[in-house]
């Protein structure tokens, strides 16, 4: 089989691997697409202090089970599935109260162990979740960004009552602005970005108020306006921005962040205890593949407007290379196996 191998930061290679073997538990799915995230790009930049090499990046994959391992009903053989790329132990603190997306011996695919950007991957046969056939195969491929979003809101519990900002007109932003309108129905939606081309997506994705913050205060315009968001998301993840957020907030509101930065950043105690703000923090996904797939197949949310581009995976490279250098007309881009 073909597979799309980060040998070592910067050395992207398409190498012939020999199909792997389901074991005990597991499946192996003919992938038939997947989609580029910024953590792919950084593995192969040599950025991302979780990957070990060599790694078969993609944890957005899509595909069709062709074989099972002992103790896998084979009547799975032949099913339309997703792959979570949460991969964890099951007994550990984290897994025990439902949160295996911090598990202590946590295994992401595509990071921590050979990923999607391959023609066969094997992967826990609990990680492959069917897909209705009312489900397109692109947008099958976009259930796991959508995770993303569907696991900070369900930490928040956004509603009607919400006047949310989204830092951030990215993929992130963008699942989290759909969400918020499309199955929260929170009562307003304002996103801050520093390109107009992404706040353009903000708007047909969802958002009332779009906000370029290049050159303005933020806090102000708000106040100017008479805005104090209720729920923050932070979907730009710029250290800058959580003390921003802490000052611009309203009493009483929630602000979710997904960065990883390690750069520090200055906040007080005052900022958030004089309004009792709750902040949260969410990586990847606990369990959310389901709840994806229903807002999917109920119309929630419409991933198609997140796809700007699709490559034959044989063109990886110039694939990755649009979408870290053209953000302005670069969102979601799939790959075809
Ligand atoms: P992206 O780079 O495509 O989008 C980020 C957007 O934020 C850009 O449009 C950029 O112009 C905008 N931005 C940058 N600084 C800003 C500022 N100060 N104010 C307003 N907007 C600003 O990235 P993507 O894929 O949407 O991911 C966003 C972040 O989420 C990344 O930092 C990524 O590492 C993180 N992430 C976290 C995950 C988690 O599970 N916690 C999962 C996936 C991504």
């Amino acid at each position: 089989m073909k597979s799309v191998v980060i040998q070592q930061p910067e050395v992207l290679v398409i190498e012939d691997r020999p199909v792997p073997q389901p074991q005990a538990g597991e499946v192996r799915l003919r992938v038939e697409s997947a989609g580029i995230c910024g953590s792919d790009v950084h593995i192969y930049r040599g950025h991302n202090p979780f990957a070990k090499y060599p790694r078969v990046i993609g944890h957005e994959f899509f595909g069709r089970i062709d074989a099972v391992g002992e103790g896998v009903d084979t009547s799975h053989v032949g099913q339309r599935v997703v792959g979570d790329p949460v991969v964890s132990c099951g007994h550990c603190y984290p897994c025990s109260v439902g949160r295996p997306n911090v598990c202590t011996a946590l295994q992401v695919i595509g990071v921590h162990r050979d990923g999607g950007f391959s023609e066969y991957i094997t992967l826990p046969a609990k990680n492959a979740h069917i897909i209705p056939d009312s489900i397109p195969d692109r947008e099958a491929t976009m259930i796991e960004p959508f995770t993303i979003a569907a696991n900070i809101c369900s930490q928040m519990h956004p509603g009607p009552l919400d006047i949310a900002l989204v830092y951030g007109a990215g993929p992130m932003g963008l699942t989290s602005i759909q969400a918020l309108r499309g199955v929260y129905g929170v009562k307003q939606i304002i996103v801050a970005d520093r390109i107009d081309e992404r706040l353009a997506m903000a708007k047909e994705n969802g958002a009332d108020l779009v906000i370029n913050n290049t050159d303005i205060d933020l806090t102000a315009e708000l106040a100017e306006l008479g805005i104090r968001p209720t729920l923050i998301i932070d979907a730009a993840c710029h250290p800058s921005i959580l003390p921003e957020a802490i000052g611009l907030a309203s009493p009483a509101a929630r602000i979710g962040i997904m960065g990883f930065s390690s750069d520090p950043c200055v906040i007080n105690q005052q900022g958030i205890t004089s309004k009792e703000l709750t902040i949260y923090s969410s990586r990847l996904n606990s369990n959310r593949f389901p709840m994806v797939i229903d807002w999917m197949n109920s119309k929630k949310i419409h991933p198609e407007k997140l796809i700007t581009h699709q490559f034959d995976y044989t063109q990886v490279v110039e694939a990755m290379e649009i979408f870290e250098k053209d953000p302005k007309f670069c969102c979601k881009v799939l790959l075809k196996f």
